[in-house]
């Protein structure tokens, strides 16, 4: 599968993605143009747009704004790529490093970082909101490049 830059003209398609893989926090096609509007900030998408990652880097850091790959596109590997290839965008563009916030709830995430050599260096209790009204932890996790997978 191949994974390329997107732009802000397709902010409209990488919300249909987010919709499907988020449901307590919608991004509209506004807010996520808006985003890769922001200086140092840049999605990627695959070809078939089963998923997308936004990543923003600046001052020698990079932060994953949000990752996700439609229900129907999982487990082939979608989200490593998009990762792997943001990583290198972000090396490029002068990030060390790369750090994401991730509910301590999502075993499926949390697996895929930590096979890309993504290790927790904090907890934010109480930092989602989950659907049933009750507060979740996020985890900070961190890796420096380059990414290797484990
Ligand atoms: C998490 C998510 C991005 C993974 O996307 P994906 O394209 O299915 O992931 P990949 O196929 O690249 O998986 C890579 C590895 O991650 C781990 N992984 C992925 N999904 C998993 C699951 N449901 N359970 C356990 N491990 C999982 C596995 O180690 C997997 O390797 P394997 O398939 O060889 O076992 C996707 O499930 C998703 O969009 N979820 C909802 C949104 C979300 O949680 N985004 C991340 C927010 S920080």
């Amino acid at each position: 599968m191949r994974v390329r830059l997107a732009s802000s003209d397709e902010a409209a398609v990488l919300a249909a993605i987010h919709a499907q893989c988020f449901t307590e926090e919608v991004w509209d096609a506004a807010a996520i143009a808006d985003l890769m509007a922001t200086p140092g900030t840049f999605a990627l998408m695959d070809e078939d747009a089963g998923g997308f990652i936004l990543v923003r880097a600046a001052g020698g850091e990079s932060e994953i704004l949000t990752l996700g790959v439609t229900p129907a596109a999982r487990r082939r590997g979608i989200a490593g790529s998009l990762v792997c290839r943001a990583a290198e965008v972000a090396a490029a563009a002068g990030a060390a490093l790369m750090f994401l916030e991730v509910n301590a709830t999502n075993n499926a995430a949390i697996a895929l970082y930590k096979g890309l050599g993504f290790a927790e260096v904090g907890r934010r209790k109480a930092y989602y909101v989950a659907p049933h009204g009750m507060r979740e932890d996020a985890l900070v996790l961190k890796v420096a490049f380059p990414l290797v997978r484990v």
